[in-house]
Protein backbone atom coordinates (compact mmCIF):
# COMPACT_ATOMS: atom_id res chain seq x y z
CA UNK A 1 0.00 0.00 0.00
CA UNK A 2 1.14 3.12 -0.97
CA UNK A 3 0.46 6.60 1.08
CA UNK A 4 0.60 10.35 -0.84
CA UNK A 5 1.32 13.31 1.08
CA UNK A 6 0.54 16.60 -0.04
CA UNK A 7 1.99 19.17 1.58
CA UNK A 8 -0.13 22.78 1.35
CA UNK A 9 1.96 24.89 3.16
CA UNK A 10 5.05 26.42 2.81
CA UNK A 11 8.45 25.32 2.13
CA UNK A 12 9.46 23.63 5.67
CA UNK A 13 6.34 24.66 7.65
CA UNK A 14 3.73 23.82 9.46
CA UNK A 15 1.88 21.42 7.22
CA UNK A 16 5.42 19.98 6.28
CA UNK A 17 5.93 18.86 9.44
CA UNK A 18 2.87 17.78 10.07
CA UNK A 19 2.88 15.84 6.97
CA UNK A 20 6.21 14.01 7.80
CA UNK A 21 4.77 13.25 11.54
CA UNK A 22 1.93 11.66 9.84
CA UNK A 23 3.75 9.63 6.99
CA UNK A 24 6.55 8.38 9.59
CA UNK A 25 4.02 7.17 11.56
CA UNK A 26 2.12 5.48 8.72
CA UNK A 27 5.38 3.19 8.28
CA UNK A 28 6.01 2.77 11.80
CA UNK A 29 2.87 1.07 12.03
CA UNK A 30 3.23 -1.24 8.91
CA UNK A 31 7.02 -1.29 7.43
CA UNK A 32 5.34 -2.54 4.38
CA UNK A 33 3.96 0.83 3.32
CA UNK A 34 5.57 3.07 0.96
CA UNK A 35 5.45 6.84 1.05
CA UNK A 36 5.90 10.19 -1.59
CA UNK A 37 5.18 13.33 -1.06
CA UNK A 38 4.04 16.03 -3.23
CA UNK A 39 4.05 20.26 -2.15
CA UNK A 40 1.54 21.78 -4.19
CA UNK A 41 2.93 25.63 -4.36
CA UNK A 42 5.55 24.06 -5.91
CA UNK A 43 4.12 22.25 -8.88
CA UNK A 44 4.25 23.94 -12.18
CA UNK A 45 1.16 23.66 -14.21
CA UNK A 46 1.28 25.73 -17.39
CA UNK A 47 -0.72 28.66 -18.19
CA UNK A 48 -4.31 28.28 -19.43
CA UNK A 49 -3.45 24.68 -20.51
CA UNK A 50 -5.75 22.20 -22.61
CA UNK A 51 -6.84 19.01 -20.36
CA UNK A 52 -3.99 16.47 -20.40
CA UNK A 53 -3.80 14.48 -23.06
CA UNK A 54 -6.80 11.32 -22.45
CA UNK A 55 -8.58 13.63 -19.78
CA UNK A 56 -12.25 12.52 -20.08
CA UNK A 57 -14.59 14.60 -21.55
CA UNK A 58 -18.13 14.13 -19.76
CA UNK A 59 -20.11 16.38 -22.41
CA UNK A 60 -18.99 13.83 -24.69
CA UNK A 61 -18.03 16.66 -27.44
CA UNK A 62 -20.67 19.00 -26.52
CA UNK A 63 -18.32 21.29 -24.36
CA UNK A 64 -15.44 22.46 -27.12
CA UNK A 65 -13.71 25.20 -25.04
CA UNK A 66 -13.45 22.82 -21.89
CA UNK A 67 -11.68 20.29 -24.02
CA UNK A 68 -9.14 22.75 -26.15
CA UNK A 69 -7.73 25.60 -23.41
CA UNK A 70 -6.02 28.61 -25.06
CA UNK A 71 -2.52 27.74 -23.92
CA UNK A 72 -0.58 30.26 -25.70
CA UNK A 73 3.00 29.57 -27.81
CA UNK A 74 5.54 30.16 -25.26
CA UNK A 75 3.61 28.21 -22.40
CA UNK A 76 3.80 25.79 -24.23
CA UNK A 77 7.71 25.57 -23.41
CA UNK A 78 6.85 25.65 -19.44
CA UNK A 79 7.37 22.30 -17.96
CA UNK A 80 4.27 20.83 -16.71
CA UNK A 81 3.80 19.03 -13.82
CA UNK A 82 0.66 17.89 -14.41
CA UNK A 83 0.51 14.66 -15.58
CA UNK A 84 2.84 13.14 -12.44
CA UNK A 85 0.83 14.45 -10.04
CA UNK A 86 -2.39 12.94 -11.89
CA UNK A 87 -0.46 9.27 -11.71
CA UNK A 88 0.99 9.79 -8.02
CA UNK A 89 -2.51 10.58 -7.26
CA UNK A 90 -4.29 7.75 -9.35
CA UNK A 91 -1.19 5.50 -7.52
CA UNK A 92 -2.08 5.91 -4.11
CA UNK A 93 -4.22 3.61 -1.88
CA UNK A 94 -4.30 6.55 0.54
CA UNK A 95 -3.88 10.16 0.35
CA UNK A 96 -2.91 12.48 3.52
CA UNK A 97 -3.39 16.23 2.47
CA UNK A 98 -1.45 18.90 5.30
CA UNK A 99 -2.31 22.38 4.62
CA UNK A 100 -2.17 25.77 5.90
CA UNK A 101 -5.00 28.15 5.75
CA UNK A 102 -4.94 31.56 3.89
CA UNK A 103 -7.80 33.66 3.86
CA UNK A 104 -10.38 31.45 5.69
CA UNK A 105 -9.42 28.18 3.12
CA UNK A 106 -6.74 25.87 2.02
CA UNK A 107 -4.51 27.84 -0.21
CA UNK A 108 -5.28 27.72 -3.61
CA UNK A 109 -1.67 26.15 -5.35
CA UNK A 110 -4.08 23.16 -4.76
CA UNK A 111 -7.57 23.73 -5.94
CA UNK A 112 -5.16 25.18 -8.97
CA UNK A 113 -3.52 21.67 -9.40
CA UNK A 114 -7.42 19.63 -8.74
CA UNK A 115 -9.18 22.03 -10.87
CA UNK A 116 -6.96 21.50 -13.84
CA UNK A 117 -6.57 17.66 -13.18
CA UNK A 118 -9.64 16.88 -11.40
CA UNK A 119 -13.54 17.79 -11.93
CA UNK A 120 -14.70 16.93 -15.54
CA UNK A 121 -11.47 15.18 -16.34
CA UNK A 122 -11.66 12.47 -13.54
CA UNK A 123 -15.25 11.47 -12.38
CA UNK A 124 -15.99 8.46 -11.26
CA UNK A 125 -19.78 9.75 -11.42
CA UNK A 126 -19.68 9.66 -15.55
CA UNK A 127 -17.40 6.69 -15.52
CA UNK A 128 -20.15 4.59 -13.37
CA UNK A 129 -22.64 5.83 -15.65
CA UNK A 130 -21.38 5.06 -18.99
CA UNK A 131 -20.22 2.22 -18.13
CA UNK A 132 -24.14 1.03 -17.33
CA UNK A 133 -24.92 2.95 -20.67
CA UNK A 134 -22.09 0.69 -22.50
CA UNK A 135 -23.52 -2.45 -20.80
CA UNK A 136 -26.93 -1.54 -21.81
CA UNK A 137 -25.64 -0.90 -25.79
CA UNK A 138 -25.74 2.51 -25.64
CA UNK A 139 -23.81 3.84 -28.84
CA UNK A 140 -22.81 7.00 -27.73
CA UNK A 141 -20.51 4.66 -25.00
CA UNK A 142 -19.69 1.89 -27.02
CA UNK A 143 -15.83 3.59 -27.41
CA UNK A 144 -15.57 4.77 -24.00
CA UNK A 145 -12.59 3.59 -22.10
CA UNK A 146 -11.33 4.84 -18.46
CA UNK A 147 -8.17 4.34 -16.55
CA UNK A 148 -9.54 1.78 -13.86
CA UNK A 149 -7.23 3.43 -11.16
CA UNK A 150 -10.25 5.99 -11.08
CA UNK A 151 -12.42 3.13 -9.66
CA UNK A 152 -9.57 2.48 -6.98
CA UNK A 153 -10.73 2.29 -3.44
CA UNK A 154 -8.55 5.30 -1.90
CA UNK A 155 -8.68 6.96 1.80
CA UNK A 156 -8.37 10.40 2.66
CA UNK A 157 -6.61 12.11 5.77
CA UNK A 158 -6.59 15.75 5.67
CA UNK A 159 -5.44 18.44 8.41
CA UNK A 160 -5.03 21.86 8.79
CA UNK A 161 -3.01 24.64 10.81
CA UNK A 162 -3.68 27.99 10.84
CA UNK A 163 -2.22 31.00 12.74
CA UNK A 164 -5.33 32.50 14.46
CA UNK A 165 -7.44 31.40 17.30
CA UNK A 166 -10.57 32.20 16.55
CA UNK A 167 -12.87 30.27 14.49
CA UNK A 168 -14.43 33.39 12.27
CA UNK A 169 -10.29 33.17 10.88
CA UNK A 170 -10.80 29.50 9.79
CA UNK A 171 -14.01 28.87 8.31
CA UNK A 172 -13.98 26.50 5.94
CA UNK A 173 -11.12 24.23 7.86
CA UNK A 174 -10.48 21.40 10.26
CA UNK A 175 -7.68 22.19 11.63
CA UNK A 176 -5.64 22.54 14.34
CA UNK A 177 -5.00 26.35 15.13
CA UNK A 178 -2.75 29.08 16.56
CA UNK A 179 0.39 27.87 14.87
CA UNK A 180 1.46 31.03 12.75
CA UNK A 181 5.79 30.79 12.88
CA UNK A 182 7.01 27.82 10.52
CA UNK A 183 7.83 25.40 12.76
CA UNK A 184 5.24 26.67 15.50
CA UNK A 185 3.71 23.49 15.86
CA UNK A 186 6.84 21.40 17.50
CA UNK A 187 5.49 23.99 20.17
CA UNK A 188 2.48 21.69 21.00
CA UNK A 189 2.66 17.71 21.47
CA UNK A 190 -0.60 17.71 21.48
CA UNK A 191 -0.55 18.56 17.66
CA UNK A 192 2.01 16.55 16.45
CA UNK A 193 0.08 13.31 18.06
CA UNK A 194 -2.91 14.58 16.74
CA UNK A 195 -1.01 13.97 13.03
CA UNK A 196 0.25 10.63 14.03
CA UNK A 197 -3.66 9.94 15.06
CA UNK A 198 -4.55 10.88 11.69
CA UNK A 199 -2.03 8.58 10.07
CA UNK A 200 -3.33 5.82 12.51
CA UNK A 201 -6.90 6.70 11.39
CA UNK A 202 -6.17 6.36 7.16
CA UNK A 203 -3.97 3.31 7.35
CA UNK A 204 -6.78 1.44 9.89
CA UNK A 205 -9.17 2.17 6.27
CA UNK A 206 -6.82 1.66 4.13
CA UNK A 207 -8.34 -0.58 1.13
CA UNK A 208 -11.63 -0.13 2.19
CA UNK A 209 -14.41 1.14 -0.56
CA UNK A 210 -16.48 4.33 0.56
CA UNK A 211 -19.52 2.41 1.51
CA UNK A 212 -16.55 0.62 4.15
CA UNK A 213 -14.44 3.09 5.27
CA UNK A 214 -15.35 4.95 8.47
CA UNK A 215 -14.71 8.44 9.12
CA UNK A 216 -12.48 8.70 12.49
CA UNK A 217 -12.35 12.53 12.60
CA UNK A 218 -13.34 14.98 15.28
CA UNK A 219 -17.18 15.59 14.94
CA UNK A 220 -19.49 18.04 16.35
CA UNK A 221 -23.31 17.96 16.64
CA UNK A 222 -25.41 18.99 13.77
CA UNK A 223 -21.95 18.20 11.23
CA UNK A 224 -23.04 16.99 7.53
CA UNK A 225 -22.54 13.34 7.94
CA UNK A 226 -20.36 13.39 4.06
CA UNK A 227 -18.07 16.23 4.85
CA UNK A 228 -18.39 16.47 8.72
CA UNK A 229 -17.94 19.88 8.25
CA UNK A 230 -20.35 22.65 9.98
CA UNK A 231 -20.76 25.30 7.68
CA UNK A 232 -24.11 25.42 6.00
CA UNK A 233 -26.30 27.81 3.44
CA UNK A 234 -30.24 28.93 4.87
CA UNK A 235 -32.13 27.78 1.85
CA UNK A 236 -35.45 30.67 2.71
CA UNK A 237 -37.28 27.65 0.88
CA UNK A 238 -40.29 28.33 3.46
CA UNK A 239 -38.97 24.70 4.98
CA UNK A 240 -35.84 25.29 7.24
CA UNK A 241 -34.14 23.95 4.07
CA UNK A 242 -30.13 24.04 4.34
CA UNK A 243 -26.89 23.01 2.19
CA UNK A 244 -23.64 21.59 3.41
CA UNK A 245 -21.41 24.55 2.21
CA UNK A 246 -18.29 22.11 1.32
CA UNK A 247 -20.14 19.56 0.10
CA UNK A 248 -23.46 20.48 -1.11
CA UNK A 249 -25.95 17.62 1.43
CA UNK A 250 -29.48 19.35 1.48
CA UNK A 251 -30.80 19.15 4.96
CA UNK A 252 -33.06 20.94 7.14
CA UNK A 253 -33.06 22.66 10.74
CA UNK A 254 -35.23 21.13 13.55
CA UNK A 255 -35.50 21.50 17.18
CA UNK A 256 -33.73 18.90 19.25
CA UNK A 257 -33.41 17.68 23.12
CA UNK A 258 -30.04 17.14 23.05
CA UNK A 259 -28.51 15.95 26.66
CA UNK A 260 -26.10 18.29 28.40
CA UNK A 261 -22.62 18.55 26.99
CA UNK A 262 -22.80 15.75 24.28
CA UNK A 263 -20.96 18.24 21.77
CA UNK A 264 -18.98 20.38 25.19
CA UNK A 265 -21.36 22.95 26.55
CA UNK A 266 -24.94 23.80 26.74
CA UNK A 267 -27.88 23.18 29.38
CA UNK A 268 -30.78 21.07 27.97
CA UNK A 269 -32.76 23.62 26.73
CA UNK A 270 -33.80 22.63 23.10
CA UNK A 271 -31.41 23.25 20.38
CA UNK A 272 -31.48 24.13 16.37
CA UNK A 273 -29.13 21.50 14.51
CA UNK A 274 -29.73 20.56 10.85
CA UNK A 275 -30.88 17.21 10.04
CA UNK A 276 -29.10 16.01 6.59
CA UNK A 277 -30.68 13.93 3.89
CA UNK A 278 -30.03 9.91 3.73
CA UNK A 279 -27.62 8.80 1.11
CA UNK A 280 -27.37 12.55 -0.26
CA UNK A 281 -28.07 13.03 -3.94
CA UNK A 282 -26.59 16.25 -3.81
CA UNK A 283 -23.46 15.93 -1.97
CA UNK A 284 -20.50 15.72 -4.39
CA UNK A 285 -19.15 12.66 -1.71
CA UNK A 286 -21.52 10.21 -2.25
CA UNK A 287 -21.53 8.22 -5.60
CA UNK A 288 -25.34 9.09 -5.48
CA UNK A 289 -24.17 12.42 -6.18
CA UNK A 290 -21.71 12.06 -8.33
CA UNK A 291 -23.76 10.39 -10.68
CA UNK A 292 -26.66 12.54 -10.32
CA UNK A 293 -23.95 15.66 -11.37
CA UNK A 294 -22.72 13.71 -14.29
CA UNK A 295 -26.17 12.88 -15.47
CA UNK A 296 -27.05 16.38 -15.57
CA UNK A 297 -23.93 17.78 -16.92
CA UNK A 298 -24.48 15.36 -19.72
CA UNK A 299 -27.82 16.11 -20.43
CA UNK A 300 -27.89 19.95 -20.31
CA UNK A 301 -24.35 19.98 -22.16
CA UNK A 302 -26.32 18.47 -25.16
CA UNK A 303 -29.36 20.68 -24.83
CA UNK A 304 -26.92 23.91 -24.46
CA UNK A 305 -24.86 23.03 -27.99
CA UNK A 306 -28.04 22.82 -29.62
CA UNK A 307 -28.67 26.06 -29.61
CA UNK A 308 -24.98 27.90 -29.75
CA UNK A 309 -25.29 28.41 -33.76
CA UNK A 310 -27.96 31.22 -32.81
CA UNK A 311 -25.59 33.26 -30.60
CA UNK A 312 -22.27 32.30 -32.93
CA UNK A 313 -22.06 35.57 -34.13
CA UNK A 314 -22.45 37.62 -31.28
CA UNK A 315 -20.16 35.68 -29.27
CA UNK A 316 -17.30 36.59 -32.34
CA UNK A 317 -18.15 40.11 -32.02
CA UNK A 318 -17.46 39.94 -27.40
CA UNK A 319 -13.83 38.16 -28.58
CA UNK A 320 -13.00 40.92 -30.80
CA UNK A 321 -13.97 43.73 -28.36
CA UNK A 322 -10.88 44.88 -27.02
CA UNK A 323 -10.19 45.88 -23.57
CA UNK A 324 -6.66 47.14 -22.64
CA UNK A 325 -4.67 44.27 -21.07
CA UNK A 326 -2.40 45.15 -17.84
CA UNK A 327 0.94 44.97 -19.37
CA UNK A 328 2.99 41.78 -17.58
CA UNK A 329 6.47 40.71 -18.03
CA UNK A 330 4.68 37.34 -18.68
CA UNK A 331 2.86 38.47 -21.76
CA UNK A 332 4.68 41.33 -23.09
CA UNK A 333 6.55 40.17 -26.17
CA UNK A 334 9.87 41.91 -27.30
C1 LIG B 1 -1.34 34.72 2.96
C2 LIG B 1 -1.67 34.15 4.31
C3 LIG B 1 -2.99 34.10 4.73
C4 LIG B 1 -3.33 33.53 5.96
N1 LIG B 1 -4.66 33.48 6.33
C5 LIG B 1 -5.00 32.85 7.48
C6 LIG B 1 -6.38 32.71 7.85
O1 LIG B 1 -7.30 33.16 7.17
N2 LIG B 1 -6.68 32.06 9.00
C7 LIG B 1 -5.70 31.53 9.82
O2 LIG B 1 -6.05 30.91 10.84
N3 LIG B 1 -4.38 31.63 9.49
C8 LIG B 1 -4.02 32.26 8.35
N4 LIG B 1 -2.67 32.38 7.99
C9 LIG B 1 -1.64 31.76 8.87
C10 LIG B 1 -1.17 30.41 8.39
O3 LIG B 1 -2.26 29.56 8.10
C11 LIG B 1 -0.32 29.74 9.46
O4 LIG B 1 0.85 30.55 9.66
C12 LIG B 1 0.08 28.34 9.10
O5 LIG B 1 0.62 27.69 10.24
C13 LIG B 1 1.08 28.29 7.96
O6 LIG B 1 1.36 26.95 7.63
P1 LIG B 1 2.73 26.57 6.89
O7 LIG B 1 3.85 26.87 7.85
O8 LIG B 1 2.59 25.13 6.59
O9 LIG B 1 2.80 27.40 5.65
C14 LIG B 1 -2.31 32.99 6.80
C15 LIG B 1 -0.98 33.05 6.36
C16 LIG B 1 -0.65 33.63 5.14
C17 LIG B 1 0.80 33.66 4.70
Amino acid sequence: MHILGVCNGQVHGNSEILLKAALTEAISIDPSITTSRIHAPSLIIPRNPAPLKGAMDVSLGTNKGQMSGSNTAESKVEPDDRQAALNAILDADAIIVSSATYSHQPPGFLKVLLDRIGGPYLDAGFVHNALVKQRAGDPLFANFTYDPRLLKPRVLGFMMTGGSTTPDQFSMALLEKNFMDAGSVLLDVNVMERARLLARNTVSQLGKGFDDAVYLGPEEAGACPYCHLTTIELFHDGANGVGCMTCGARGKLVVVKQKAGADGGGDDSPRILPEWEADSEWSCITLRGKIKHAEEILSWGSRESGKMAGVQEEKEKWVRTEVPLVSLPSTSRS
